[in-house]
């Protein structure tokens, strides 16, 4: 019998080796012979450890499974499907799961990460085939057609970027796939590459191909040490099995790849920081122009992705630009994997495609707050996203509806929070997160922020509420027309929305306007 254990980080972090190890020895001391996978995250988390038994009906989940449960299993004959209280029938029935359409994540959870084998049976390679097969130039028209555009957060289309890098002669260009995952309440990034990675090396593989770079690199946070070393491995057997190297496929192209390790600043997650980093230098904001498009890393030509972007290639090129296109509203086309955080029920991973609100996500999905009292309040994508009240949670999730409230899609993560939460102290939060996290490099950031939590503290106070409210907003306008990148140019925002929806918790009745 198959019995599923993710080797995900999330379910690592409460105990899956354990119960891997529990049912392996317990298995043996019944004489009942199971073959462990050790798969990716099906992306329910509050369900970790989800055990998933292969059964003739399709996988049957128990969670969340601790090791001293492993026992009872046994005993309900759990091999065979049997029912228990952790039981939660057929996988792929569950709700959360089921009414999810799954393009990027379509093998994340299913198949063995490690397994090349396992993965072309679920349908990789074949955009790489595909790719092969054709110009630089129809690559980048099936991708710019497709709609993608950049999924770490600035929703630049995809193809379009391509097109200026392969348009930029050059002796040498690059791939960089930006996974410096810093957004608050993310995790898809490591999602993929933890669970599915052979996806982004096959989406890189496809953008060398697509612009003429021979060489990529993939710039991992170094709080993901499982999704480093899972890269480092599946690279390995990529490479071994001819999909990497200087004759790719025996098709005398050259792609390869490293994985490099970030040192733990959320700025570096910024291109221009990035590439300062990956080139030895400390992490700090180069100006743009000139876009790193045409003088990216080492001074040449660079496609700067996020994982997302690059992992969703293959599916493109696999099922053709209009497949994907199908998906979404708007000029906002395809799925995005949103993440679920915070006080939250059901955290999770939500791939759908754009056009569904977030009163669904909260509670058709996350099933309300986690505290049982009533939500107030989601931040909508990462630390530097706007704070969304509940009159704005029906509006659809698409990226020109959001930018039109003043709030950002984003990279997809959504933190929520119930009525405890006290807006002021989150708008104070944004000021103080900018600060620290502040290269230094430009004045509104570097000095603005700090100024932002003093100016914050006074309202909290009580002291001139309404004249350091004016200052509070004169500030903002300062930080968002004058910084050089989005660091100090959007932490406004989550400080802005407070005070627009919540200006009960500033102490005063109205937003005061300056
Ligand atoms: P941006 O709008 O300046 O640029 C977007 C991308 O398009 C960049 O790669 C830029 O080089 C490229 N680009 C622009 N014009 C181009 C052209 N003509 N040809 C080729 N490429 C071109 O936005 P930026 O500053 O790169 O990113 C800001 C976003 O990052 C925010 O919206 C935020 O959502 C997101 N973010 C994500 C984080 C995460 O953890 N994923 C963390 C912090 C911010
Ligand atoms: Fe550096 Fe902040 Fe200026 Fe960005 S906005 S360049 S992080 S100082």
């Amino acid at each position: 019998v198959t019995v599923f254990i993710p080797r995900d980080s999330a379910a690592l972090a409460v105990g899956a080796d354990a119960v891997a190890l529990a049912v392996r020895q317990e298995a043996q001391r019944r004489g009942q012979a199971v073959q462990i996978v050790r798969n990716g995250s099906r992306g329910m988390l509050w369900l970790e450890t989800l055990v998933e038994i292969q059964t003739p009906q399709g996988r049957i989940a128990y969670g969340p499974v601790q090791a001293q449960d492993v026992p009872g299993l046994f005993d309900a004959d759990w091999l065979q499907g049997g029912s228990h209280a952790l039981c939660h029938g057929l996988t792929e029935e569950i709700p959360y799961l089921k009414n999810q359409q799954r393009l990027t994540f379509a093998r994340v959870g299913i198949t063995d990460p490690l397994n090349l084998a396992d993965y072309e049976a679920h349908g990789g390679l074949a955009g790489l085939r595909r790719a092969l097969s054709m110009q630089p130039m129809e690559i980048v028209t099936e991708v710019t057609d497709s709609g993608l555009r950049g999924r770490g957060g600035a929703a630049f289309p995809t193809g379009i970027k391509w097109k200026t890098v392969l348009t930029s002669p050059a002796d040498q260009k690059y791939i960089a796939c930006n996974a410096d995952e810093g957004d608050s309440g993310t995790f898809s990034d490591r999602l993929i590459m933890e669970g599915d990675p052979f996806t982004l090396i096959e989406g890189m593989a496809i953008a060398g191909l697509a612009v003429g770079a021979t060489y990529g690199y993939i710039y991992v946070r170094s709080e993901y040490p499982y999704a480093v070393s899972t890269l480092n491995e599946a690279i390995q057997i990529m490479r071994a099995a001819g999909w990497l190297g200087t004759d790719v496929a025996g098709s005398g192209h050259t792609f390869d790849l490293e994985v490099r390790v970030g040192a733990g600043a959320y700025i570096c997650g910024e291109e221009t920081s990035m590439l300062e980093s990956l080139e030895g230098k400390r992490g700090q904001v180069r100006a743009k122009p000139p876009l790193p498009a045409i003088v990216g890393l080492f001074g040449k030509p660079t496609v700067v992705n996020n994982v997302i972007s690059l992992a969703t290639v293959p599916i493109v090129m696999a099922k053709g630009a209009a497949h994907y296109r199908d998906f979404g509203m708007g000029r906002s086309k395809g799925t995005l994997p949103f993440q679920l955080t915070g006080n939250i029920k059901q955290g999770g991973l939500v791939e759908r495609a754009f056009g569904l609100t977030l009163r669904e996500l909260l509670y058709d999905y996350g099933g309300g707050s986690a505290s049982g009292k009533p939500l107030r309040a989601a931040q909508v994508g990462g630390p530097l996203g706007a704070y969304l009240p509940e009159s704005q949670w029906d509006a659809p999730i698409d990226y020109e509806t959001y930018a039109a409230m003043s709030a950002m899609v984003g990279h997809g993560g959504i933190v929520a929070f119930d009525d405890n939460v006290d807006m002021a102290h989150m708008a104070q939060y944004a000021m103080h997160f900018c600060a620290v996290e502040s290269c230094g490099k430009c004045t509104p950031c570097r000095i603005g922020s700090t100024r932002g939590v003093e100016v914050i503290q006074k309202i909290r106070n009580g002291q001139q509420r309404e004249q350091q409210i004016t200052l509070l907003r004169d500030l903002c306008d300062t930080m968002l027309a004058g910084s050089l990148c989005a660091l100090g140019g959007m932490a406004p925002y989550p400080v802005l929305s407070a005070l627009n929806h919540f200006p009960e918790d500033f102490g005063v009745t109205r937003p005061v306007t300056s």
